[in-house]
């Protein structure tokens, strides 16, 4: 975790704290409930202060027992009545603290999902998988500790401090002194110990999250570990990891074993010096007992809340850590919201001199001067060998990223003058590797066009060949699939996405096609969905099989992010070049 630098730590914290204001109804009623019942937490050593200081040893005889009672019974009731208030305005401020802290949170929680959602899709490629959400999510359960018990705990602690040192000095100014001639020292010493403690304590948490990415990549690929039986390596890895904390936590246990120590000798020899100066000053009569015995229970309160300042610093620091990163997050720039929104696209695409570079990859040109004209309304396929940059090209397109250089027009407007939701709306895509969302096939279906009717997902399954499997599972449209649902095979998770693609109705298609082979029955009727969905739509089509080739009005060949033949079926397999080497090796 890096370093937070005191400003930023108060900055940050105050990012936050603007969101708990959005919420200031019940927020503010609250912070000024917290203030009362953090005060009124001083009555207790007050009254118990009173409870036992009446009357002193030396006055005992002199009062009447049954005055002594009178006055005990009435300190009791007093007590009982400032507890019972305190209760009860506890009572709605930690409902109003969890209701602003929660609905403030949500707020964030929102406002991030926002913006992660417009966040240019290179941002996600360049993230480790799960990394991003994992952060986000630690990073927002810091923020909610702090929120909804940390900042209560200051304020307490804050007010019983400076309403204790209050009551302290009220009692003997000169003990008073004395304590607080010893409370730098006590705090300094405590507070160096402590960061050495708490440095420690943060390499051993991460050392532990580091040996639990183990557990997580073993169970996430457990079909790979268990098909090359290698069961043993990941022990063996966890095991080292493992030792690695256990090493990290074994020294750092000496230094808590040290703190821990030092901090009980130095705190209760403190004290005792601090109640022996007191004993002095009784014996000399520089002090009355009640007073005395007042300063003590009031010294404790106050240490009390003075111990607890460190752990709510680091609170605070963490929490600083964690705004900071979701406020990078914020700050991030979206995707581009400009261009015409209005265009109706006719489906013709044409590319002119296109070179890219992935920004994570800049040395590496994936597609140069790439020029096409794609006409409206036809059939074009790409084909290439693995890692031409088929795909990239796809991305392109839809605007994912933006070409280096060079342009690309929509019939015979500039792709950057329409905007990206006018463009996309008016795309679909099949990808190479369908995911489904967790939910049930229908709403899967109805992806493409949501509210669409129940009749409209239906005749779109038809259409894509998919109502027939769907109607033989148990609870037919309403199956739940995705990550914890029923398992789709490839062909039927294809049909689903082209009935999706069918229910989208885009102007222009574009066809990843999958790399996998399906069995021939299946391959038939994703064909036959395929030509239904292709049928008067622009459709590009990144082909694995020559069925799909064939057909197509034309053909470019992309080899290492070049075109480097274009035309027919017929022209290019009579041309002895890359096609025909392709049909002959690749194309099934
Ligand atoms: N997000 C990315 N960041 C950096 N490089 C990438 C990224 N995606 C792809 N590449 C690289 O760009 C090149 C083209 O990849 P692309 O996915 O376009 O290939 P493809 O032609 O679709 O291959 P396949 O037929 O195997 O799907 C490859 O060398 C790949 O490693
Ligand atoms: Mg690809």
């Amino acid at each position: 975790m890096p370093v937070v630098e005191k400003k930023s730590m108060i900055s940050s914290n105050r990012w936050i704290f603007s969101y708990l204001l959005t919420e200031n109804k019940i927020f503010i009623p609250s912070l000024i409930a917290l203030f009362l019942t953090a005060g009124l937490s001083l009555a207790f050593p007050y009254f118990l202060k009173e409870l036992i200081g009446n009357p002193v040893d030396a006055a005992r005889d002199a009062v009447p027992a049954n005055e002594i009672l009178a006055s005990i019974n009435e300190i009791i009731l007093k007590l009982i009545a400032v507890l019972f208030l305190q209760a009860t305005i506890g009572y709605f401020r930690v409902q109003g603290f969890i209701r602003s802290g929660e609905s403030a949170l949500n707020r964030l929680r929102k406002d991030l999902f926002k913006h992660l959602l417009h966040l240019p899709v290179p941002y996600f490629q360049d993230q480790r998988a799960g990394s991003l959400s994992n952060r986000v999510s630690a990073d927002l359960a810091i923020v909610r500790e702090t929120l909804l018990t940390t900042v209560p705990q200051a304020v307490r602690q804050t007010v019983i401090l400076i309403g204790g040192l209050v009551f302290i000095f009220v009692n003997s100014w000169k003990l008073s002194l004395i304590m607080l001639g010893c409370i730098p020292v006590v705090v300094l010493l405590i507070a160096i110990f402590g960061r050495k403690v708490r440095n420690h304590s943060k390499a051993a948490q991460q050392s532990l999250a580091d040996a639990s990415t183990v557990i997580e990549e073993s169970v996430q690929n457990i079909a790979d570990v268990k098909a090359f039986t290698n069961e043993p390596f990941e022990q063996d890895r966890y095991q080292t990891a493992l030792q690695a904390f256990l090493n990290v936590t074994l020294r750092g246990a000496k230094a808590r074993g040290a703190f821990l120590s030092f901090v009980i000798f130095v705190l209760f020899g403190t004290i005792a010096f601090v109640v022996w100066c007191g004993a002095h000053m009784y014996a000399s009569g520089d002090i009355l007992w009640k007073p005395f015995f007042a300063f003590i229970i009031f010294s404790i309160f106050v240490g009390a809340s003075l111990g607890s300042f460190p752990e709510i610093i680091s609170q605070f620091q963490q929490t600083a850590g964690a705004t900071e990163r979701l406020r990078e997050i914020l700050d991030m720039q979206g995707e581009r919201k400009t261009g015409e929104s209005n265009i109706t696209l006719k489906g013709q695409i044409s590319l002119e001199n296109v070179s890219f570079s992935y920004a994570s990859r800049p040395e590496v040109t994936t597609l140069s001067e790439i020029s096409i004209q794609i006409p409206s309304g036809q059939r074009t396929a790409i084909v290439g060998p693995s890692g031409a940059g088929k795909s990239t090209l796809f991305s392109l397109i839809l605007g994912f990223n933006d070409p280096t250089s060079g342009n690309i027009r929509f019939d015979e407007t500039d792709a950057q003058d329409i905007s990206l939701d006018c463009l996309r709306s008016q795309i679909a895509i099949v990808p190479q590797e369908v995911m489904l969302f967790g939910g049930t096939i229908s709403e899967n279906i109805a992806y493409g066009k949501p509210g669409a009717s129940k009749d409209e997902v239906e005749n779109a399954a038809k259409l894509a060949n998919a109502h027939d499997f769907i109607a033989e599972l148990p609870s037919g449209y309403e199956t739940l699939v995705g990550p914890r649902g029923t398992k789709l095979s490839g062909g039927q998770r294809q049909r689903i996405a082209i009935a999706r693609a069918i229910l989208a109705d885009p102007k222009i298609l574009l066809l990843d096609e999958a790399t996998s082979a399906l069995d021939s029955e299946s391959e038939r009727l994703v064909n036959e969905a395929l030509e239904r969905l292709m049928k008067n739509r622009t459709s590009l089509v990144i082909a694995h099989r020559l069925s799909t080739v064939r057909h197509a009005d034309q053909i470019l060949v992309i080899s290492k992010g070049k075109l480097v033949e274009q035309g027919t079926h017929d022209a290019l397999n009579a041309a002895n070049g890359t096609y025909r080497f392709l049909v002959e090796t690749q194309l099934s």
